[in-house]
């Protein structure tokens, strides 16, 4: 199956495409009208239309010929040799120059992954390139940039698309692909699908083609939804709580043992919304929701998952009074 990624096929064209992100497009709009815009930073979670709104930009000021020689994307994993990103910016500015001075723009993806050291020295090519070259640093967490850069960009914030957009997203794409969605089911599956993707839309757009993919519709198998995205499917689940509140440590390790594809920090947001039907005392909760947030932290740093389930599992457990 040939099909382009929807994520890129229904990506935004234009700044009335970009769903949500109110603040951060209007602002834009008005940026836009003038040619003496600054450098940006455009910085907020996954999947929530930095990359394409950057690509609009570029587009709103260049003609579909000049994106080859007028727009040059970069990553964080180009930038670590700092020479090589020298050579690339001057051979960029130098090409091609063009007579009336149009603009050019560098897209930096994950700047927020460049060690600071080259950080520094991208500052001072930023500082000395002209006028005419534009610099939009892409990221997911603007504290990861240095302070120099950030004050010499106007910073906009993405923000996680609330439930409703993600929907009415999905229902969007749903009508343009003539999907069948069993209507009785069609709620629940749309709700699930937002679960899943944790407000990115990205995500959200790749589960509902994966799903597409594999079948799934006919018979809204939304158990296996939810397996094959590394979650634990409902009667798994089900299971789990009540090992949990039976304080049976043993059992619940080895349900989770058993799930073939467990994606640990899925499963910690999947758990953490279960708190409220594990009747703790509403002080316990709150000790566990920071223990949680501890634990997804260390998993995102590289601790190793499994000696961490463990002790989010017993740490619960432990919580539950009978
Ligand atoms: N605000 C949005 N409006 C419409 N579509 C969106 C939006 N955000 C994401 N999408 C969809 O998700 C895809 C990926 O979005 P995009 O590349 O802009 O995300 P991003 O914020 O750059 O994410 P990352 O931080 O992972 O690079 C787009 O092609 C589009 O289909
Ligand atoms: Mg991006």
């Amino acid at each position: 199956m040939l099909e382009i990624p929807w994520t890129e096929k229904y990506r935004p064209k234009n700044f009335d495409d970009i769903v949500s992100q109110n603040i951060a497009i209007n602002n834009l709009r008005e940026f836009v009208k003038n040619t003496n815009i600054p450098h940006l930073i455009f910085t907020g979670p996954a999947g929530t239309g930095k990359t394409s709104t950057a690509l609009i930009i570029a587009r709103h000021f260049l003609k579909e010929e000049e994106l080859d020689t007028n727009l040059l994307e970069l990553n964080a994993s180009d930038t670590v040799r700092i020479d090589f990103v020298r050579d690339i910016l001057k051979n960029f500015v130098n090409q091609s120059f063009t007579k009336n001075g149009s603009l050019k723009f560098v897209l930096l993806d994950e700047a927020d992954n460049i060690p600071g050291q080259v950080q520094q020295a991208l500052r001072r090519i930023i500082e000395k390139t002209s006028d005419n070259i534009k610099f939009i640093l892409l990221c997911n967490y603007i504290n990861r940039i240095i302070d120099p850069i950030v004050s010499r960009c106007a910073v906009f914030r993405f923000t996680s698309l609330p439930k409703k957009k993600i929907i009415d997203r999905l229902k969007y794409i749903t009508e343009k692909e003539n999907l069948k969605i069993p209507s009785n089911k069609s709620e629940q599956f749309f709700n699930q699908i937002y679960f899943i993707s944790g407000g990115d839309l990205r995500k959200a757009i790749n589960t509902l083609q994966m799903a597409v993919a594999l079948e799934l519709l006919e018979n809204l198998d939304i158990n296996e939804i939810l397996r094959i995205s590394g979650f634990l499917d409902k009667l798994t689940l089900k299971n789990l709580i009540s090992a949990i509140k039976r304080k049976d440590f043993i059992s619940s390790k080895e349900i989770i043992d058993a799930v073939e594809i467990l994606d640990s920090r899925n499963f910690i947001r999947q758990l953490s919304e279960m708190l409220p039907i594990l009747d703790l005392d509403p002080s316990k909760i709150i000790n566990l929701r920071t223990y949680i947030g501890e634990i997804d932290y260390r998993i995102s740093q590289g601790a190793d998952e499994y000696i961490q389930i463990s002790a989010l599992l017993a740490n619960i457990i432990e919580y539950i009074q009978i």
